[in-house]
């Protein structure tokens, strides 16, 4: 009786052992990583109107262009022209991103190939397609300077860049002061370039965090970080009601940070799994959900509770690969789509 029972004890370890192994090959079988040399972090992923890249934005403020193998990283653009390389150039000193700068969200606008920075000390910039030191379009909105500049897309019809302050009482280097508190100071944020005007579309967000238009520009996805959800603001609509209020999309099981849309109008939300180690296998270990245009969750990436995912930024699909992006980690993950 008791033997029996021990066996059958046995068995069921194995048999989840097993099935945690398989799950924890099969996240890596087509697994790589671009590793960058200086610096760390790459957070957030963009391709150029050529499809080349991936760009990323560094820990030392700059922003760096993968040229393939044989290239390796180079340098595109720095965040300032007062901006001091023998000080700055490779840090990974959260307290020097004040002075260096920390690029978080890249967008290009597809239409002029320029690419449009969203730095969390900086606020939006703009570099044109041959990069060099970034133009500052705004630090500020309505009286109120941003603190905490983080997501952008932009609405390729019109120009509009939606981009998110992320508080106006936290830095990025306090963000783990910011995910710990109940701080509602996050705002929504639109860059007109003809008028050249900064306009709050709504403010009171819980740490506004990464934003991604539809593919008809119809509405804008806000994730809110320590809120757990994604908001959608429907834009059609927009001046019409007079109203922007947002409905939720999507309730998350852990906090979300940057979100794609992918080739076929579909998100990729982005998970920071939070662990600080590895998480035992066999676990659900969601590190980013791809949803369609109605909220219905099409795909759950499982992290397998590998340290290599703990801590995810960013999920960008491009040309048959996801790339993922970390504020931490020193590499550019891919995997097959
Ligand atoms: C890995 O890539 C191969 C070849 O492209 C494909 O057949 C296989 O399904 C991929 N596995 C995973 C887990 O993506
Ligand atoms: C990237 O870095 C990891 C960890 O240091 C190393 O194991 C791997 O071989 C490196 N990959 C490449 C392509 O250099
Ligand atoms: C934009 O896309 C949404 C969702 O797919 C659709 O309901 C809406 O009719 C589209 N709007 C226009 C102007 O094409």
């Amino acid at each position: 009786m008791m033997k029996s029972a021990a066996f059958k004890l046995l068995y069921v370890l194995f048999f989840f052992a097993h099935i945690a192994r398989s799950n924890g090959d099969s996240i890596f079988e087509n697994y790589s990583q671009i590793n960058l040399t200086q610096g760390t972090g790459p957070e957030s992923i963009a391709f150029d109107c050529k499809g080349e890249g991936p760009y990323v934005g560094i820990s030392d403020g700059r922003i760096l262009k993968w040229r393939g193998p044989k290239f390796g990283w180079k340098e595109f653009a720095i965040p300032s022209p007062f901006r001091r390389r023998n000080l700055c150039d490779g840090s990974t000193n959260s307290d020097l991103e004040p002075v260096c700068g920390r690029p978080l969200g890249l967008k290009f606008n597809t239409e002029t190939c320029y690419l449009y920075i969203a730095d969390a000390y900086f606020g939006l910039s703009i570099v044109g397609p041959y990069g060099g030191v970034v133009k500052r379009l705004a630090t500020s909105a309505e009286g109120d300077p941003f603190r905490f500049t983080n997501g952008i897309d932009i609405d390729t019809k019109t120009g509009i860049v939606y981009f998110t302050d992320s508080s106006i009482a936290f830095q990025r280097r306090d963000v783990d002061s910011l995910l710990r508190s109940s701080d509602r100071t996050g705002r929504l944020l639109k860059y007109d370039p003809y008028t050249k005007k900064v306009s709050v579309l709504y403010d009171g967000l819980v740490f506004p965090n990464g934003v991604a238009l539809s593919a008809n520009n119809s509405f804008l996805l806000v994730a809110e970080s320590t809120g757990f959800r994604i908001l959608k603001f429907n834009l059609a609509s927009q001046g019409k009601s007079g109203d922007n209020v947002p409905e939720v999309f999507a309730q998350l099981p852990r906090v979300p940070d940057n979100v794609k849309r992918n080739g076929n109008g579909e998100f990729w939300v982005a998970l920071n799994a939070g662990r600080s180690g590895t998480a035992p296998s066999g676990v659900p270990d969601p590190i980013a959900i791809k949803f369609d245009e109605e909220g219905n969750v099409l795909k759950r990436l499982d992290g397998n509770g590998a340290i290599t995912f703990n801590s995810i930024s960013e999920v960008k699909e491009f040309n048959g690969k996801l790339y993922i992006g970390s504020v931490t980690k020193p590499y550019v993950a891919i995997l097959n789509a």
